[in-house]
């Protein structure tokens, strides 16, 4: 299971790196423009800085909706830094954008991605990853967890080589369900890495072996 991060923030990226368990970042243009980063230079720039502090793929998505403009947009994102991912959006211009990509060897994250059909698409043009947003979709009463799972089930059925990003995590539980249905990586904000340490039972039990070490110092 790959750890990504879900943000634009450079210190909270710099954090996440530090723990020493971060294997990529996920970008996408409402996180840019959280961060106020504006103009092109700027945003090529910012991508460059996130993938000189992290080791693994950084997703930068395109903004274009037409073939020509994706395929414009990515080759000049995907030339920025070797660990940049072209982010492309579950449309039909991208799907061929993703065929297009596929073709010359650049990575992709297929994203916006609501269904096991839209799921089958993007495997088939061949993306480097799929990203199924869980969060937005239990926000309307569906089951995002499930859809990842159905992906999952899907790809190994098949043997396709897209991995299953599940995207739009929310809160700790979801990385753990995400683990249970056997998503390939997962990104998230840091709050929810952050999550998986936390047990009263650790904070108790070390209060407890500190305060002994103490006693038997006296
Ligand atoms: O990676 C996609 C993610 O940023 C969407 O998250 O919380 O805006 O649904 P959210």
């Amino acid at each position: 299971m790959k750890f990504f991060i879900d943000t634009a923030n450079i210190e909270q990226i710099k954090e996440a790196q530090a723990l020493g368990v971060l294997d990529g970042v996920t970008t996408n243009p409402s996180l840019m423009a959280k961060e106020g980063i504006k103009g092109e230079e700027n945003i090529f720039n910012h991508y460059k800085t996130i993938c000189e502090i992290v080791d693994g793929d950084v997703s930068a998505e395109v903004i274009s909706t037409d073939f020509e403009g994706m395929i414009r947009e990515g080759e000049i994102l995907a030339a920025l830094h070797p660990q940049i991912t072209v982010k492309v959006p579950m449309i039909k211009e991208g799907i061929k954008a993703i065929k297009y990509f596929s073709a010359k060897n650049i990575r992709t994250n297929c994203t916006l991605v609501f269904s096991p059909g839209q799921a089958l698409l993007a495997a088939k043009a061949g993306a480097t990853y799929v990203s199924p947003f869980i969060g937005r979709l239990d926000d309307i009463a569906s089951d995002g967890v499930d859809l990842v799972y159905k992906i999952v089930q899907m790809y190994r059925f098949y043997g396709y080589e897209t991995q299953v990003l599940a995207a739009s995590i929310r809160h700790t539980q979801h990385i753990i369900q995400c683990v249970e249905v056997g998503a390939d990586v997962i990104t998230s904000p840091l709050s929810a890495i952050e999550g998986l340490l936390k047990h009263p039972l650790t904070d108790s039990g070390l209060k407890t072996f500190l305060s002994d070490y103490e006693k038997s110092q006296e």
